[in-house]
């Protein structure tokens, strides 16, 4: 087990790189054994989630170099053989195998993945897609076995524009036969991402990015290189930062128009960025206007960072209001910001933020990866020191967090216990 001491209140000058997008990498990983041929992915996150969808490469046989986040992979070797329950359980993006085995071997069995506990998360709309391209389904204790004679594309509608959903289908549809149509798509950056990197291998996919994709089955698919896009849920945290402590704090290595929707609402409150292409330069704000927020599918405010922005919102100076439209679960940083001294109300779907209020330090719990993400910024305003248990979540989804926040100011360590 391990877990974050923080001491606060340091202010935070200097440059922060962004890393390459988790929710990005975890879908080009699988997505390379469509390949016959090495695939070469560029930028790649040194988070553990990573490490995990490696392991399953290796157990399917694949072979795998991985330094300085140039990841190499070989799939010549590789078999299709069912993925153990221990390792796909770690984490969510495991399904993406699912789609991909499918795809190449018209034949795949898998348990359901793992991940953050912020929801249901069911995955009626991925089964619904691989089932429109002809797959039957079977389930049983949570083990699904698909197999399809013969994969054929097909029109899909997805319920609501799911980033799981549109990925898998893509995947599948890419190794189909004939055209599949995806409507209601999620339109995420990261599925433009996955969509560039199948089409540098052979693909024809258009419309990613929009919410309909159209995707011309092909039969064989060859090596390429890819890059991972820059992590717009980690820009944001640190952008949050800043907004916090910032002294000319610069954050490089981002597209800004990911984050609009968040620089546009700082911006609503009174924060002070010069954005520029690829960096954006960012001082702390001694009084803040409240706003109020609703997560949204993408280009409206990602859930993800719904729980690092709340930090925020307890500094400015009146009542904001959240919605959270996308989990159900997703409020279980509140009562550990309100034992540091926040005044937050959770009202249903929505919270209830009633600013400003001072931070203390206190010894608080990362139930999720965005959890932990906000108790960390939590810890870097509030007086005195904080200890964030269970951080092995915050781990699996931001690179070398510990020495990105130590090099701007901040005093934090990762102790074992
Ligand atoms: N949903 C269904 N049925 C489905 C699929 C989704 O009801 O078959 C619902 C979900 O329960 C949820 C909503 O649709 O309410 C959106 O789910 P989506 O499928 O879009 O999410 P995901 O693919 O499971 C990815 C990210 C999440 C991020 C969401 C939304 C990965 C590995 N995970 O999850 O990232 O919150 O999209 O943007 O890409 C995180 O990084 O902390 C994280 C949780």
């Amino acid at each position: 087990m391990k877990q974050m001491r923080i001491k606060g209140r340091n202010i935070l000058k200097g440059t922060i790189k962004i890393s390459g997008a988790k929710n990005s990498a975890v879908a080009l990983i699988p997505a390379s054994i469509l390949s016959d041929d090495i695939v070469t992915i560029d930028n790649v996150p040194n988070i553990s989630d990573i490490s995990a969808l490696n392991e399953i490469l290796e157990f399917l046989g694949a072979k795998v170099k991985l330094e300085n986040g140039l990841m190499t992979i070989d799939t010549k070797s590789i078999q299709n053989k069912n993925i153990p329950k221990e390792i796909s359980n770690k984490l969510r993006a495991s399904y993406y195998f699912m789609s991909a085995l499918l795809g190449k071997y018209k034949h795949v069995e898998m348990y359901f993945p793992g991940g953050c506990k912020i929801g249901a998360r069911p995955i009626d709309q991925t089964l619904k897609g691989f089932e429109t391209l002809g797959a039957k389904v079977k389930e049983e204790n949570n083990k699904f076995t698909i197999d399809a004679e013969e994969l054929i594309g097909g029109h899909v509608y997805l319920d609501m524009p799911s980033v799981g959903a549109t990925i898998n289908t893509m995947l599948v549809a890419t190794k189909a036969k004939g055209l599949t149509i995806i409507e209601n798509a999620a339109k995420e950056p990261e599925i433009v991402n996955v969509a560039t990197f199948l089409n540098n291998m052979g693909a024809k996919i258009t419309g990613a990015g929009t919410s309909e994709i159209r995707i011309m089955g092909v039969e064989k698919l060859k090596g390429c290189f890819t890059e991972v896009i820059p992590d717009r849920i980690e820009t944001g945290t640190y952008v949050i930062a800043g907004a916090l402590l910032g002294e000319n704090l610069k954050i490089e290595n981002i597209i800004p128009e990911h984050i609009e929707s968040l620089t546009l609402k700082l911006t609503e409150m009174g924060v002070d960025m010069d954005i520029q292409n690829n960096y954006l330069i960012i001082n702390r704000c001694e009084k803040l206007k409240p706003v109020n927020l609703k997560t949204l599918c993408y280009p409206g405010f990602p859930t993800d960072l719904q729980q690092p922005v709340t930090v925020l919102l307890t500094q400015c100076d009146g009542i904001s209001v959240l919605e959270e439209t996308i989990y159900e679960n997703r409020f279980q940083n509140i009562p550990y910001l309100n034992e540091m001294g926040a005044n937050i109300d959770i009202i249903g779907k929505k919270i209830k933020v009633n600013g400003p209020t001072k931070l203390y330090g206190a010894k608080v719990v990362a139930t999720d990866l965005r959890a932990g993400a906000c108790l960390i910024l939590a810890a870097l305003i509030a007086k005195g020191e904080t200890i964030v248990t269970d951080i092995e979540h915050v781990l699996r989804g931001y690179e070398n967090i510990i020495e990105k926040l130590t090099n701007v100011g901040a005093e934090i360590s990762l102790e074992e216990i």
